[in-house]
């Protein structure tokens, strides 16, 4: 895990004591709330509907026990006992009040971690695969090149008053589970001709109120050439990315009114002058950062695992965990394991501190002290020996997180919405909540197998419903709280935890579909009928599907979206 130098204190120190002087002064009322506002951006602090809220980077998903135990301690000590997981891995607290806000960043300061460019126009924190250095299926672990990013791109001087947010997200696995399409930037790291390392490089995906899957942009950057490469595309965006009207303003609208040619020939003559020049990666600095995130020891061990197995077949609710809840892991022995931050009714993404220090705990004991967060809003122990699985499982029960739903209906993302946001024209958890009691017998979405429900509270697309099989998004109409529908969505990869580490394939995989943006299926439902809209869409696919292998997403792919409409409207949409 990358352990902070004298440098990076020194950068959040400093970082923390100008904002403690920012924020006494907006408490003195010498600063207004108008001209507090692009300082507490800078700092992770938003003003909600009831309060302020603190936004907490967690760079590229990882976690050690001890900074999980602190951001319990935070939850509890300053804000009502609970954290919210979001989709870029972050966690927000939604309650803490202005005052504490220093103190709690000198908190976290202490466990090398801080909120500095969570929010405001500038490179937010970047993400990848949850399993990252665990996942059989990956090339190599994607999170020291994530780390070179987060470097180079914090306080940047050049790129700290971009046109609008900008989001980089890295993927080094044969699926995609980092929705790197939906990016600004999505870095897919594979190997070149010549077997070196390299990135396959998409510019302006995003979700928002223009949804657009990100396009190629280049095929292959070499690993030492890749800060000079994104440097050459934050420079065009810079000089020609829209300010005068901030819906236009991200480089996914860049991209599309010159058209992906214009935009690659003027990022390739940036980087003609950038290559080989001071934003070269050497070989000693890529593999000083990639020894932070040298495997752990793990043992030796037999591919399978009698006392699971055995284990597992005593206890039904057990063997649905695992056939939903683990991943295959690159050693044997070893699985990864989800755990749903998604129990039936509950708001998706939330954690009590309890569960936190749970997690934690569970992370020391049977986890190599490592913790993930997921852009599905859960977290993963990605290090478990198969032998272990059973008394994590019971942990996680005692927590109330043993919840076996990974990448099933109930495995809902939803936007914190009109209960807590101030851009909100509906609410989603309560719509998440519904949905999720509706759908919670474990035998009925084993049946159902695959399929994500997403749901956001307005345009904004936070709840990333435009990247749902089943997409909801809130309107107003009249003053009224609606939800329109959308189908066919993907974010480019199979559902995190779909298929099991452990023998047993749990459910077909949605892999390889690749990214796409959901269709409108109609006029939209009241608070009251949109639960009962998504039974009649989910019914009508069990009807129409061929046989339990064919997904959601493959059916509505063979299908479109006639015979759901037919199905909600009966003709009259
Ligand atoms: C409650 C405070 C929040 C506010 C005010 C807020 C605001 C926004 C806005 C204005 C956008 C649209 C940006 C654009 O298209 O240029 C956006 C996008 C987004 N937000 Fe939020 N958001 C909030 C909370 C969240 C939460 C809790 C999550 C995760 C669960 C989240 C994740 C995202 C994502 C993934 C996008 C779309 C990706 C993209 O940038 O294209 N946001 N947010
Ligand atoms: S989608 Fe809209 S309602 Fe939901 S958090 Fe984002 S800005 Fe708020």
């Amino acid at each position: 895990m990358y352990r902070y130098d004298e440098f990076d204190h020194a950068f959040v120190r400093d970082r923390l004591e100008q904002f403690r002087d920012q924020v006494n002064r907006r408490l003195a009322g010498d600063l207004t709330e108008e001209q507090f506002k692009p300082l507490r951006l800078m700092n992770g602090v938003y003003l909600q509907l009831h309060a302020y809220m603190l936004r907490i980077a967690i760079p590229y998903g990882t976690l050690s026990a001890r900074q999980l135990r602190k951001l319990a301690h935070v939850a509890r000590t300053y804000d009502k006992g609970y954290g919210h997981f979001t989709t870029r891995q972050n966690l927000q607290l939604h309650w803490p009040r202005l005052e504490d806000i220093p103190t709690i960043l000198e908190e976290l300061a202490e466990v090398e971690m801080h909120a500095i460019q969570t929010s405001g126009n500038c490179i937010r924190n970047v993400t990848t695969d949850h399993f990252a250095g665990a996942a059989a299926d990956e090339v190599a672990d994607p999170r020291p090149w994530a780390e070179i990013v987060r470097q180079w791109s914090s306080l940047h001087p050049e790129f700290s008053f971009l046109p609008r947010k900008f989001k980089v997200a890295v993927t080094a696995a044969a699926r995609d589970r980092a929705a790197i399409r939906v990016h600004d930037i999505g870095l897919e790291l594979r190997r070149g001709p010549d077997g070196g390392i390299g990135f396959r490089v998409f510019v302006g995906g995003g979700l928002g109120r223009t949804p657009m899957v990100g396009r190629e942009i280049r095929d292959f950057v070499p690993e030492n050439a890749l800060l000079a490469y994104l440097e050459a595309i934050l420079r065009v965006y810079n000089r020609y990315g829209r300010r005068d009207n901030k819906f236009k303003a991200r480089i996914k609208i860049l991209v599309h009114e010159r058209g992906i040619e214009e935009i690659r020939a003027g990022v390739e003559a940036e980087f003609e002058t950038l290559r080989g020049g001071a934003l070269d990666v050497p070989a000693e600095a890529r593999e000083r950062i990639a020894a932070y995130f040298a495997p752990p020891a793990f043992a030796d061990l037999p591919a399978r695992s009698a006392a699971l197995e055995a284990a597992w077949k005593a206890d039904p609710t057990f063997g649905r965990w695992i056939a939903r809840n683990t991943h295959p892991h690159k050693v044997p022995g070893y699985v990864s394991a989800t755990i749903s931050l998604k129990p039936v009714g509950g708001v998706p993404g939330d954690a009590t501190a309890a569960q936190m220090d749970a997690v934690a705990d569970l992370a020391e004991r049977y986890g190599f002290d490592e913790i993930r967060v997921s852009h599905e809003q859960n977290l993963i122990l990605p290090h478990v020996r198969k032998d272990d699985l059973r008394a994590v499982y019971d942990g996680l029960v005692a927590a109330g997180l043993a919840t076996g739903n990974a990448g099933f209906a109930t495995d809902i993302i939803a936007c914190p919405g009109l209960d807590y946001c101030a851009l909100a024209n509906a609410r989603s958890i309560p719509i998440a909540q519904r949905l999720s009691e509706r759908f919670a017998d474990a035998d009925r979405q084993a049946e159902i197998g695959d399929l994500s429900l997403k749901i956001s509270g307005c345009i904004n697309a936070c709840g990333h419903h435009h990247v749902g099989h089943i997409g909801i998004l809130g309107v107003d109409r009249k003053g009224e709280e609606f939800y329109q529908i959308t189908l066919g969505g993907a974010p480019g990869g199979e559902i995190a935890g779909a298929g099991s580490g452990v023998g047993e394939s749990g459910g077909a995989e949605i892999g390889g579909a690749d990214a796409a943006i959901g269709e409108i299926v109609g006029k939209g439902f009241s608070a009251d009928d949109v639960v009962d809209a998504v039974e009649t869409i989910v019914d009508t696919y069990l009807t129409l599907r061929e046989g339990r292998e064919e997904t959601f997403l493959a059916a509505w792919r063979r299908l479109g979206n006639a015979p759901f409409q037919e199905a909600l409207y009966g003709g009259r949409s």
